[in-house]
């Protein structure tokens, strides 16, 4: 394993859901787990989608089977909007709640973090907009992915969707990270190819971001290139063939130690230049981390050619007898060849993005400065125009 971490005196934090449970079929072990937290009234926080898909009788049988009763908030919107977290969090206090358990991707996992919070601190979630702003910690927290990707049940982050002025908005709390997390890969065997290849992608960028991050740490650099390869081997077989088990079970891990590494080691440049065609084109989060990708690690292979190499390596090229330049180069070649075995073109212009707008690309992206700190490379307005416009 390389790693490349030597200040000794830096500090380095590894934070992870508290117990964390992989099984093919280990939702059936909920009721269990809930009733060790001392639970007896569960509210699962998902989205109608996972309703109609039958994930949620999956969950509502496990934690009957041990006497618990549950309630079921299936309001939950894509990049949650405060008003529909404000809606469930109401629902929680006024139904006697005692344990939410969020099921679904980063939108209902992240509201059920905020909403386990809300339920013992009075208020608005943007009343905990920012950095430990939560005085105490909230009622137990079980958090339970269908999909490989966010990585959100190994953080202590939640994004939300300040409709008032229409931005993102971040919670940050270790009070957000779970008593439990669930990862059965048979919950994400019915998620269909273009969103595995989304959210896989999001997990690839979690870990390269946070392996080349300049503050990165040992807990961060060890998971996240485990992850890299991973995802190299698995992605695309979960996209090709998404009832095989095996490759879920890998991607669910991956995105897991993915998002572990990230909350110890933090993201880069890609999440902030990625952003703006979440809000101005609807892309999915993973989609438009995914395009900028191969983009911004060429922008970005002279900050740290050693650990671009490495990230070659890990997604099987071959860098023996090559020059650092030309070892480094290499991880985006494999990104390419990934986006490929996923159907993921890598042009803006592939998604209806016209050049005209680059401008307001370029204003996005710059409005996501904060992201540019950890990024190995100094990026200029000149420079964040010179990158949007290699993805036309
Ligand atoms: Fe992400």
């Amino acid at each position: 394993m390389k790693t490349t971490f030597y200040e000794t005196d830096k500090l380095s934090t590894f934070l992870a859901s508290k117990k964390t449970l992989l099984a093919k079929g280990v939702i059936s072990q909920a009721g269990v787990e809930a009733k060790k937290l001392g639970a007896r009234k569960v509210l699962v926080v998902t989205d109608a989608g996972l309703v109609k898909a039958g994930l949620v009788d999956k969950v509502r049988d496990a934690l009957s089977a041990e006497g618990l009763e549950v309630g079921v908030f299936d309001g939950i919107l894509p990049e949650p909007p405060a008003r529909v977290i404000d809606q469930c969090a109401d629902e929680f206090r006024a139904g006697g709640y005692d344990l939410c358990l969020g099921l679904g991707g980063g939108s209902s996992l992240d509201s059920a973090k905020i909403v386990s919070n809300l339920a013992v601190n009075p208020g608005s979630v943007l009343d905990y907009v920012g950095i430990d702003l939560l005085p105490k910690k909230g009622t137990p927290l079980m958090l339970v992915p269908t999909t490989a990707g966010t990585g959100s049940e190994a953080t202590r982050v939640m994004v939300l969707t300040d409709e008032a002025v229409n931005t993102k908005k971040v919670v940050f709390s270790d009070f957000l990270l779970p008593d439990v997390a669930i990862l059965d890969p048979e919950l994400t065997l019915s998620v269909p190819p273009s969103v595995t290849a989304d959210t896989g992608m999001d997990a690839l960028v979690h870990a390269i971001e946070t392996y080349v991050a300049v503050s990165s740490t040992p807990y961060a650099e060890i998971l996240a290139l485990q992850a890299i390869a991973m995802i190299a081997k698995h992605l695309p077989q979960a996209y090709a063939k998404g009832s095989s088990l095996l490759p879920r079970y890998n991607m669910l891990l991956a995105a897991n130690l993915s998002g572990s590494a990230f909350a110890s080691g933090g993201l880069g440049a890609v999440h902030g230049l990625a952003y703006v065609l979440g809000t101005e084109y609807h892309m999915a989060h993973g989609r438009s981390n995914a395009i900028l990708l191969p983009h911004v690690m060429n922008y970005n292979l002279s900050g740290n050619l050693e650990k671009f190499a490495n990230i070659a390596e890990a997604m099987g090229e071959d860098i023996t007898g090559l020059s650092p330049y030309e070892a480094a180069s290499l991880s985006v070649e494999a990104v390419y060849s990934l986006m490929e075995a996923v159907s993921l073109s890598p042009q803006l212009t592939d998604y209806g993005v016209s050049r005209d707008d680059l401008p307001k690309l370029v204003q996005g992206g710059m409005a996501q400065a904060r992201l540019f700190i950890p990024n190995p490379r100094d990026l200029t307005e000149a420079d964040v125009e010179q990158i949007y416009a290699s993805a036309f």
